[in-house]
């Protein structure tokens, strides 16, 4: 989604803007722009496309001075235009914005501006905050008052960043629901919506809350509460982003560098929470709420996209497992549910980036509840980490390509040891145990094997996929098939296996290949009959087996082998393949693997 950068301090703003930006690339935007406050007034860039192609426009401008403001867009309301492009100002130059969220209200409040006569020259909600700064300026004549104002008549959500020419040594910040954090360097002040643009500029941060407006000279910074307007003290917290991580490191694109980091991820994530010489699955994090956890009789995990899927798969593993009846919902849906809860129940919600909004507005939905809420959250300090009352962090690293794949092998992982932890009289608990410990030197067997590109390559050409799997192989194939949507754009529909007779199986012909997984269940009989229902039809069978010789394989045009693991394991392996024959469909056909069109990494607007 969109990024917000902004600096003030003693050196000059746009080299450390455009810097910024390209730290916020990875997120996904399409245009970009900035505006830095010189000693002639306010100079505004914006371009279409990449952060490049601001960085040569100014180059040639050269924007002098030491207080700016940067955006990187993703185009909710209005086209991929320059004029939709952040930063936004009103009709007279005196206050630019940038934007990251939705202003849900704006229409109401745009028709307000131009009935009194305010010009607007975009089709973005965020010009409306620019525009109505200066209306409210107009009538109180104050900067300060003037943003509260403004920040008062919003509804939806947002991260601000903002500078007027009526105070041209001040940068302001401002959130609501988005996230914004603000950087404390060296005689040097920053604002970004995430916490990797400061990589290597600032280590103490403060993550603004909800409702907090922050003024910031060259001298220090103050926080108030929007409401109430009084100062909050909150001290600044030292954060490690070493961009160790943050390099291609000799991969061509980061989603394969993300897949291959896959088995190291595993073991990061058990690192000291698992033993399977004593047997223990230690998870700090939920400690803290163990007395709660023993009163739980269900478990609703909520979450969007590859994380849903993750969930699940927790779905299968809580119940196996832990035996306590799951329900996995969708954020988006859960938001706008009315169903009752009761106070034994635990939620759990899942996310990579911790900041997906239709994920947090569910969580929210029950913060007065009394309800357990539990985070299973890749980045720390994230909102989503912080509305939660408790959790297990993934500890995937940071992941960088749209399409998320270590972060749920990282989810997977979280889950089966929770599902543990809740559990340790599980028949299944010691072959877990040692099946987890086992899992990255298998993993890394079946990456080396490098059998999985030529199969992608000759799949390519098709236009449709049916993904099959039953039980834990069922979200699996829901998770292949997004991943191939996303990145290759190839249509593609997950299916549980039983259900193919039941109206998907009227799609299958020789143009419509089958990708299943196919591991050894308990079921076997179950998917060999899906298999030869589709093979009866002509279609191709591309399968994931872990037994080369199995009837399910004997049906299969293109086999994938991965190490055979217990079952409750599966989805690490399989998802492992899936993320592979994805990657390289979308290889062969040249897509922009870690920027899909049209997609951003983190959903922070509903
Ligand atoms: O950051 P989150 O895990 O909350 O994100 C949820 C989805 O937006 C995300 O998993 C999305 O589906 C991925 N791009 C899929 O690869």
């Amino acid at each position: 989604m969109c990024g917000i950068v902004a600096s003030l301090g003693s050196r000059p703003a746009s080299p450390f803007i455009i810097q910024g930006l390209k730290a916020l690339e990875y997120r996904g935007y399409d245009s970009a722009g900035l505006a830095v406050m010189g000693a002639k007034g306010v100079k505004c860039i914006k371009a279409v496309g990449q952060v490049s192609r601001l960085e040569r426009k100014v180059k040639f401008k050269r924007p002098a001075g030491k207080l700016g403001i940067g955006h990187t867009r993703w185009a909710t309301h209005g086209r991929v235009l320059v004029k939709n492009a952040h930063p936004h100002c009103d009709d007279k130059g005196q206050f630019f914005v940038v934007h990251n969220g939705i202003i849900e209200n704006f229409a109401i409040l745009k028709e307000f501006l131009i009935k009194k006569g305010h010009k607007f020259s975009s089709d973005t909600d965020s010009e409306v905050v620019a525009q109505l700064l200066a209306y409210n300026f107009k009538q109180v004549g104050d900067v300060r008052q003037a943003i509260f104002l403004t920040l008062r008549s919003l509804k939806g959500a947002y991260a601000l960043a903002i500078i007027s020419e009526k105070e041209p040594g001040k940068l302001w910040g401002a959130k609501l629901s988005g996230p914004l954090v603000l950087g404390i360097g060296e005689q040097q002040f920053y604002l970004a919506s995430d916490p990797m643009a400061l990589a290597n500029f600032s280590r103490r941060m403060i993550v603004l809350e909800d409702n907090e407006v922050v003024e910031i000279t060259t001298e220090g910074y103050t926080i108030s509460n929007l409401e109430s307007e009084k100062t909050v003290k909150r001290p600044a917290a030292l954060v490690d982003l070493a961009d160790k991580e943050a390099g291609l490191g000799g991969y061509s694109d980061y989603m394969s560098k993300e897949i291959a980091e896959s088995p190291r991820v595993v073991e990061d994530v058990t690192r000291g929470r698992l033993n399977s010489e004593t047997g223990i699955v230690k998870l700090g994090g939920l400690d803290t709420v163990a007395s709660q956890l023993e009163h739980i009789d269900r478990i609703l995990i909520i979450a969007c996209g590859t994380s849903y899927f993750a969930g699940m798969v927790g779905e299968y593993l809580f119940e196996e497992i832990s035996q306590i009846p799951v329900e996995v919902q969708l954020a988006s849906e859960f938001r706008y549910r009315n169903e009752p809860l009761s106070r034994s129940t635990a939620v759990i919600v899942i996310s990579q980036s911790g900041e997906t909004a239709d994920t947090i507005a569910a969580l929210q939905k029950i913060s007065d509840s009394g309800i357990l809420k539990l985070g299973v959250v890749n980045v720390v300090g994230s909102t989503l980490s912080r509305l939660t009352d408790a959790g297990v962090y993934c500890q995937a690293g940071l992941e960088k390509s749209v399409a998320s794949t270590k972060s749920f092998i990282a989810q997977v992982t979280v889950l089966v040891m929770m599902a543990l932890y809740l559990n340790n009289h599980s028949p299944l608990y010691n072959e877990l145990l040692r099946g987890l410990t086992d899992l990255p030197e298998q993993m890394r067997g079946f990456l080396k094997s490098n059998s999985v590109a030529k199969i992608a390559k000759k799949y390519a050409k098709y236009n449709n996929f049916l993904f099959l799997g039953r039980r834990y192989a069922y979200p699996v194939a829901l998770e292949g098939a997004l991943k191939l949507k996303e990145i290759s754009y190839i249509h593609a529909e997950g299916l549980a296996g039983g259900e193919i007779k039941h109206g998907s199986l009227a799609l299958v012909d020789k143009n419509c290949p089958c990708f299943a997984t196919a591991l050894s269940n308990g079921i076997d009989d179950k998917t060999v009959n899906s298999l030869a229902e589709i093979k009866a039809r002509k279609g191709k069978i591309v399968a994931v087996v872990d037994d080369p010789k199995s009837e399910a394989a004997k049906l299969t045009d293109d086999l994938i082998v991965v190490p055979k693991v217990p079952e409750a394991l599966q989805p690490l392996v399989a998802g492992l393949a899936c993320h592979l024959f994805a990657y390289h469909v979308a290889k062969t056909l040249k897509r922009p693997i870690d920027k899909p069109r049209n997609l951003a990494k983190s959903v922070t607007v509903e």
